[in-house]
């Protein structure tokens, strides 16, 4: 299910949805209410298989950005149930690794069945609790579903080797094994997908995880977990904490029972990961911050760019680790690309999610508003122009325009910080060599997008771009079976494909000797 079937371009709600929508949008009670009659707002940590509580009591509320509404109050947990989620997690092993592969395979497809099945109670929860349009929020459960549906088919082929051996009476294998116990640190920007391309390989390959989920974000993760004990995920195979995340991610990295780390978020808490693992030696994956350039060529067709463009940078309100973070737009379509491109940002339609017209939802917070705020600030008193928006949203609470700067030049923050919002900064260019240099000027390497009518351009600039995923003419281009992970800062490791199901596997050599007859 590639990506680029949701979001800002996705297609209409199903029917009957829509209907509700319109009432759930006026009246919010009525999107809980339908929620907890699904079964799936489940307001309890996952430990062993049992819901719980914190030990100690204590809650922190779940806030819907769109209203600032309580959505719901969970647990505010912390070592203590950590250690135990892990210790579930270290005995769940013993017995789910030992399934077969085929055994296991089925209960994730039952489970990719059964988020399909909830798919509309899915995204609905996303929405609330996460603020994206309910258009992006059904495609985020598309594509979180993908990577279960993907990995349950994986399941079945991980293979080893057979070794041609170097002395006759001995044979030489490879077998791939699970590496134990997974802790999967997870992001709010994509409350569901970011889980599922973690915890589908894992328990494919007879892993088993302790997750925790962002604290804004939580509900979505344990309405996955409720699904999957509903498909046969054994007790204590997937087990859902949070909280407290200093303590629990300590916990995570402190203990010799999780072998492996699979992180998604900042730099700054990925490099603390990293330095946090090696003292128990552990196996890490970091999907990290980008600093995604766009570069839009001479020869680019306009219509093609300004939708591509208008698709990587607007996704989720800008807050994905693959928006484009630069435009580089070369000076002969400069000025038709600019005006083009400021029209249909003057159009997205800003408001909460679950109206349906929706294209642009809020920010995930106040500090999110205030960072965007600050970039713009620093742009436009260094001189870069306001060609739409610019400024907080008339809606208020976490809303802001969706905001076009023309000029930007590289004295401004915008264009060497991840922005994390609806502002696309426009930088001119002369020539291919200049876009590349400005391109690969960054610590940053995940995802990069070029425009281009020329084949061989594309091949060009493709192969010199130092990232990790590359676009050409798509703004969307995330999808379960191609790799996702970055170059440079942007990370360790890849998610996703064929290649991502490697990093919760171990290789054993096995040296088979003596074998010839007395
Ligand atoms: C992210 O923002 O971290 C993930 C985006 C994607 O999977 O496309």
């Amino acid at each position: 299910m590639a990506m680029c079937r949701a979001g800002l371009l996705g297609s209409r709600l199903p029917h009957p949805f829509r209907i509700l929508c319109r009432q759930m949008s006026t009246e919010p009670r009525v999107a809980v209410d339908r929620l907890r009659q699904s079964g799936l707002l489940r307001t309890q940590g996952l430990i062993g298989g049992k819901w719980i509580d914190a030990y100690d009591g204590k809650t922190i509320p779940v806030h819907n950005p769109a209203t600032g509404d309580v959505i719901a109050n969970v647990p505010f947990m912390g070592r203590n149930e950590a250690i135990n989620a892990i210790s579930s997690a270290h005995e769940a092993f013993t017995s789910w690794s030992k399934l077969t592969a085929n055994e296991r395979s089925k209960r994730l497809r039952k489970w990719y069945d059964l988020i399909i099945s909830h798919k509309e109670d899915l995204a609905l929860l996303i929405t609330l609790e996460q603020g994206k349009p309910l258009k992006e929020s059904l495609g985020e459960v598309n594509y979180g579903a993908s990577f279960i549906e993907f990995f349950a088919e994986e399941a079945k082929r991980i293979y080893g080797d057979i070794i041609p051996p170097t002395i006759d009476d001995r044979r030489l294998l490879v077998l791939k094994q699970p590496v134990g116990v997974v802790g999967a640190i997870t992001p709010w920007n994509f409350p569901l997908a970011m889980i599922t391309r973690k915890v589908g390989p894992a328990l494919a390959s007879g892993c088993t995880a302790v997750v925790k989920p962002s604290e804004y974000t939580p509900l979505t993760a344990l309405a996955a977990a409720e699904l999957a004990l509903q498909a046969g995920i054994s007790p204590g195979a997937l087990n859902i904490v949070f909280g407290n995340a200093p303590d629990i991610g300590d916990s995570l990295l402190e203990s010799t029972k999780v072998r492996k780390i699979t992180f998604t978020g900042s730099t700054a808490v990925g490099k603390k990961l990293m330095a946090g693992s090696a003292s128990t030696v552990k196996k890490i994956s970091l999907e990290l911050g980008g600093n995604a350039p766009c570069i839009v060529f001479d020869d680019a067709d306009l219509d093609v760019a300004v939708k591509g463009t208008l698709a990587a940078k607007f996704r989720n309100s800008g807050q994905t680790c693959v928006c484009a973070n630069r435009i580089l737009v070369q000076e002969g379509i400069y000025d038709k690309f600019a005006s083009a491109f400021a029209k249909a940002v003057q159009a997205l339609e800003v408001g909460n999610g679950l109206i349906e017209t929706t294209v642009q939802g809020p920010l995930i917070n106040e500090a999110a508003l205030e960072k965007v705020e600050s970039l713009v600030k620093d742009a436009t008193g260094k001189g870069a122009d306001v060609l739409v928006g610019g400024r907080r949203h008339s809606l208020g609470r976490t809303f802001y325009e969706p905001t076009v700067l023309g000029n930007v030049n590289n004295e401004m923050l915008i264009s060497s910080q991840e922005v994390f919002g609806p502002v696309a900064p426009l930088l001119r260019f002369k020539t291919e060599e200049e876009a590349i240099q400005i391109a690969n000027d960054t610590n940053a390497g995940l995802a990069a997008y070029i425009f281009t009518s020329s084949m061989p351009r594309s091949w060009r600039v493709s192969e010199a771009l130092e990232y990790g995923l590359v676009g050409v003419n798509e703004g969307l281009i995330s999808t379960e079976v191609a790799p996702f992970g970055g170059f440079k800062q942007s990370g360790l490791g890849r998610e996703g494909s064929k290649y991502g199901i490697d990093e919760y596997l171990e290789i054993k050599y096995v040296c088979l000797g003596n074998l010839k007859e007395a």
